[in-house]
């Protein structure tokens, strides 16, 4: 089943969350402040007791136990008829642990971002907090894709980084990490509902043209091309 158009504007947000939900949490806050203007039309998971199903009206949510499936493209195709029904222009991953496989990649092809904990592509996959400590980096942070099928590949748009400071462990690095995370959501998301992103030929684009870099938020929440 194709998808519908983009509405204009494209303001139609589907949320896939397994956890918490801070990142929708700061796009609700954001809606309901008047700062962006979207609707969240349904929250997605893949575990009913997700604590991130709370925060939106019974009406907009959707879970199912994906330890239930006997596969994991059984879930996602259910998972991806829900979606669909509900006519998103975006599909925005916050904090969704599960992989997508391809066919539910392909279906939301374009329209499909992800918000991933490390300056990719450094650190795909899980732990990348552990990880850029044990590697000693200077530097950490965040990325918002475009998603792929290979986990955490897709072209990145945006860049939020977290310094690194001599006493952080995980925690510490991975609650720094968060306070970047919310900013940077929203940035793209406002880049996205007012139509000026898109995937072409695995490359992000800003206004119709190639972004070779990510964009990189700065202090004041804002987005700018790296090196401006
Ligand atoms: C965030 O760190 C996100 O980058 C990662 O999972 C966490 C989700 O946090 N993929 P929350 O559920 O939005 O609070």
């Amino acid at each position: 089943m194709n998808l519908t158009p983009f509405s204009s504007p494209p303001r139609r947000i589907a949320v896939l969350a397994s956890g918490r939900g801070s990142n929708l949490q700061a796009l609700l806050d954001a809606i309901d402040a008047g700062t962006l203007d979207a609707d969240i039309v349904g929250v997605f998971s893949d575990k009913p007791q997700a604590p991130v199903l709370q925060r939106v009206p019974e009406a907009l949510r959707w879970s199912r136990d994906a330890k239930l499936y006997p596969q994991r493209v059984d879930f996602d195709a259910d998972l991806a008829a829900a979606i669909a029904s509900t006519q998103p222009d975006w599909v925005v991953c916050a904090g969704y642990l599960r992989i997508l496989d391809a066919a539910f990649v392909q279906r939301f092809h374009g329209r499909l971002l992800n918000i991933h904990p490390s300056l990719l592509p450094k650190y795909r996959g899980l732990r990348t907090h552990i990880r850029a400590l044990a590697a000693g980096d200077r530097e950490h942070g965040v990325s918002v894709h475009f998603v792929t099928p290979d986990l955490d590949a897709g072209a990145v748009i945006a860049q939020a980084v977290v310094a690194v400071d001599a006493q952080d462990d995980a925690d510490s690095l991975a609650a720094r990490v968060l306070q970047a995370e919310h900013p940077l959501l929203l940035a793209v998301v406002r880049l996205a509902v007012a139509g000026r992103i898109a995937e072409q030929d695995a490359t992000a684009q800003l206004d119709g043209h190639t972004l070779f870099t990510p964009l990189q938020l700065d202090c004041t929440g804002h987005l700018a091309r790296s090196g401006a």
